[in-house]
């Protein structure tokens, strides 16, 4: 038994004793036991820090207000929370290993955190409320201080509520200072399904969800994500905050070569992105670099990212983003010369009918492979849903902070997925880069996959990285009915 340190005590007064310094949890063996969990506050979590940390480390600081106004989405002003008054929220850009200190002001009318997805962080800086920090009050502040130990395409966005179904939300882009850049000029692209500020929000979406029953449920299918393609009607969907009808055009030079960096910000809505007639070069997955993959469309899931590259034509051509399974599309244009842009209702056709390239197709990069290893512990999730009032579960449980899946500091850790329910699910892990189990040859680096209706799926990782973490649904909706648990460091 490790003893509590004063800050210790100190956090599990302030967070309400919910983070518990013991959990009644089954070993490996099956057995029941008695063990201590890693927290947050616990040493192992600043050690791991401090061996991150080296001598001549850059520090990035970055003032953030998460608040509420007025938005332009291209003709059609909402009212709605961001960070800083933009959307997305203005991006944030480092180098591998450089600390990054953020400091929140939190001007909007309830409790919020911040979580920086997929990023290999410390424990207590994940942003998820009474497992790894207090809740930040309203007009609370909070300061994150971390080094980021991998390069990569990531962002960041609220981890209470449905609050991401807003508009708080911005990109974290990690450069990596050894990595030559064959490549000209870069773009990120962040896409959202968007419904805040038009007299509905996202609580009451939610709301209806848990009373309406299955009838207040949209309708949506794809065969590509093999069943139901999301619970939610959007009236838009959004490139970089700008509506179809009004988007963002981006000047460029005919032969330029552009590394994209793709963001699905949605809360639950899958989106194909393609530019007609311009094949794709997908180079990373989640920031991790796999063997590269031409492609003329890809899928994201919510919370996925994927990187590729393009070379511009000497026409104007939008980039696509298809509401998988749903009625609509966002876009963006790429602009080389004056020519005017296509319609792009004429070419949603020509996206649509391409062969569309899953992350999970794509291979890891040699030097990003995980090592061959038979892995110490296997948990199943199976993952269920929906029950009574919309209730989404993992092991036929919700949600509950102090329930976990127990893991050693050291272990090969592999979690095999079941997917119970006719809905496809991105499964996220926090705190890790896990490698998604491919049937012949290792499959991509990732944190967020998609877990087919019917299907199983095994990603292995290595236990690296104390504390308390959450893995869960990235359907914003879900996570929230439920389906969520803790990948739970213990001693
Ligand atoms: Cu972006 Cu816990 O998620
Ligand atoms: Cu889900």
């Amino acid at each position: 038994m490790s003893h509590p340190s004063i800050s210790r005590r100190r956090f599990l007064a302030a967070a309400g004793g919910i983070a518990a310094g013991s959990l009644v949890a089954a070993c490996s063996a099956g057995r029941a036991s008695s063990v201590t969990r890693v927290t947050a506050t616990s040493p192992q979590v600043a050690a791991t820090e401090r061996a991150r940390r080296t001598a001549g480390q850059s520090t990035t600081d970055v003032n953030l207000d998460a608040m509420q106004g007025d938005v332009d989405l291209g003709g059609r002003v909402v009212r709605t929370w961001t960070y800083g008054g933009q959307l997305p929220g203005r991006e944030i850009r480092v180098r591998r290993g450089d600390m990054l200190r953020v400091s929140l002001s939190n001007d909007l009318p309830e409790a919020t955190t911040i979580h920086w997805h997929g990023v290999a962080l410390r424990n207590d800086m994940d942003g998820v409320p009474e497992l790894t920090q207090p809740p930040i009050g309203a007009r609370g502040s909070f300061r994150y201080e971390f080094t980021i130990p991998h390069a990569g395409t990531y962002f960041f966005h609220p981890h209470v509520g449905v609050q991401l179904d807003r508009g708080l939300y911005a990109p974290l882009i990690v450069e990596d200072p050894d990595a030559p850049a064959d490549y000209d000029t870069e773009l990120v692209v962040v896409l959202d399904d968007w419904l805040d500020g038009l007299g509905r929000d996202p609580n009451g979406v939610f709301k209806e969800l848990r009373t309406g029953g299955m009838g207040s449920m949209g309708m949506a299918r794809s065969t590509l994500l093999g069943g139901d393609a999301g619970d939610v009607t959007y009236p838009y969907f959004l490139v970089n905050g700008r509506l179809a009808s009004a988007p963002q055009v981006v000047a460029a030079r005919s032969g330029q070569r552009i590394r994209l960096r793709l963001i699905n910000a949605g809360s639950d809505t899958a989106f194909r992105v393609g530019l007609p007639g311009v094949p794709m070069t997908v180079t990373h997955t989640d920031g991790f670099p796999v063997q590269p993959a031409i492609a003329d469309a890809v899928l994201l899931g919510m919370g996925e990212r994927i990187d590729a590259i393009i070379t511009v034509p000497d026409r104007p051509v939008p980039l696509l983003a298809l509401a998988e399974g749903k009625d609509g599309v966002a876009q963006l244009v790429l602009q080389p010369g004056r020519a005017a842009a296509p319609d792009p209702a004429a070419l949603v056709g020509e996206l649509s009918s391409r062969p569309v390239l899953m992350a999970t197709d794509t291979r890891a990069a040699d030097a990003v492979r995980l090592a061959e290893r038979a892995p110490d512990v296997v948990h199943e999730l199976k993952v269920g849903g929906p029950d009574r009032n919309y209730t989404w579960t993992i092991n036929g449980q919700v949600y509950d902070p102090n329930r976990g899946l127990p893991v050693r500091q050291g272990q090969r850790v592999r979690l095999r997925f079941v997917n119970t329910t006719t809905m496809f699910h991105p499964m996220h892990l926090h705190g890790h880069t896990f490698q998604v189990r491919a049937p012949n040859g290792s499959g991509p680096r990732k944190d967020t996959v998609n877990v087919l209706p019917g299907k199983a799926l095994e990603v292995d990782f290595d236990a690296d990285n104390p504390g308390q973490w959450l893995t869960h649904c990235h359907n914003v909706y879900h996570g929230e009915a439920g389906m969520m648990t803790v990948v739970s460091y213990v001693e």
